[in-house]
């Protein structure tokens, strides 16, 4: 079977067998053409709240499909790649954060949404890279434990000055490992292009940027702006998409690290086999986990709108 065969047996199945496929900006182009909805860890659950179908099959990592459950927990939730994890949502546990929590008694834990469901159950309200300032403005206390990302919680502590935000050591290592030196080279390559980065690059990156912003930010500002030359600061998917949005514009490569493996690990055939039933795997949350953990979910919404 060819792409094109092979998507149009998808949309039959998909609609046979009553699924949403939900797929985030950073899968490959043939996998968002067929998905029901595409976008930032924001915008898909947002619209993972609202799928009226019985079934979910989410194209991203574990967290979002996790989410997708706490967030429908009477749906059949799907994760398309059952090896597609987030290695950022995997360096804090429950364990370890319990243990951060006693010295920090009196802050409202912000989890950012790349973390497992487990987690979360302890946390009291989640953000997104799209959400997270304002969120974090939104909440009452001025006393705020960030977790786990140290370079989306610099970026947030820059811009809600008033508040004291106590950051961990955590991050992605994708976004973590560029460097300045990549950016002076991009620019140096690319003189008139606007450098548009992602909140998990780090501090010194971000110094750097024209814009900052989720995977959805970015593509907005690419497509909106009046510029014709972008250098992108974020997984390389979304440069590939900008560029079949936007033709007559030029998008370059910040830096060729700039790949996630777990994010590439979904293939077109892994969304077929699922709907077959021959692949992914169910996401199984139980009662107590997914009522702990759909409060902060619910107040990121909440707070988000
Ligand atoms: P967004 O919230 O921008 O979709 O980012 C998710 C992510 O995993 C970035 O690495
Ligand atoms: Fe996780 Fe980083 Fe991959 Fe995003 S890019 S899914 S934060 S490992």
């Amino acid at each position: 079977m060819n792409v094109s065969e092979l998507q149009q047996k998808i949309l039959e199945l998909k609609k046979q067998k009553d699924v949403c496929i939900l797929a985030h900006s950073y899968q490959a182009r043939e996998i968002c053409e067929i998905a029901d909805y595409t976008g930032d860890s924001y915008k898909l659950s947002v619209d993972a709240s609202k799928v009226s179908n019985k079934n979910i099959l989410m194209c991203g990592v574990r967290f979002m499909a996790e989410t997708c459950k706490i967030l429908s927990p009477e749906k059949t939730v799907m994760l398309a790649q059952p090896i597609a994890g987030c290695a950022m949502a995997d360096q804090m546990d429950k364990a370890l954060i319990s243990e951060v929590k006693k010295s920090y008694p009196d802050h409202t834990v912000v989890a950012y949404i790349n973390t497992t469901a487990e987690l979360k159950t302890i946390c009291d309200v989640c953000v997104t890279s799209s959400s997270a300032v304002q969120i974090v403005n939104n909440i009452e206390n001025k006393d705020i434990l960030f977790i786990p990302d140290c370079n989306l919680g610099s970026y947030v502590k820059q811009q809600c000055p008033d508040k004291n935000i106590k950051l961990l050591n955590g991050g992605c290592p994708i976004h973590a490992c560029v460097s300045t030196d990549d950016v002076e080279a991009a620019r140096k390559a690319h003189p008139e292009a606007e450098l548009l980065v992602h909140p998990e690059c780090t501090p010194e990156v971000c110094a750097y940027a024209d814009y900052i912003g989720s995977t959805s930010g970015i593509m907005n500002y690419a497509v909106n702006s009046d510029k014709k030359e972008f250098i992108i600061g974020t997984e390389i998917s979304i440069a590939e998409h900008l560029q079949y949005m936007c033709p007559d514009k030029k998008f370059y490569l910040l830096s060729l690290k700039l790949i996630c493996p777990n994010m590439k690990a979904t293939t077109l055939y892994d969304v077929y086999n699922c709907l077959n039933g021959d692949g992914g795997e169910e996401i199984e949350l139980d009662d107590e986990t997914i009522s702990s953990a759909k409060r902060c979910i619910d107040e990121m919404i909440r707070l988000g709108q």
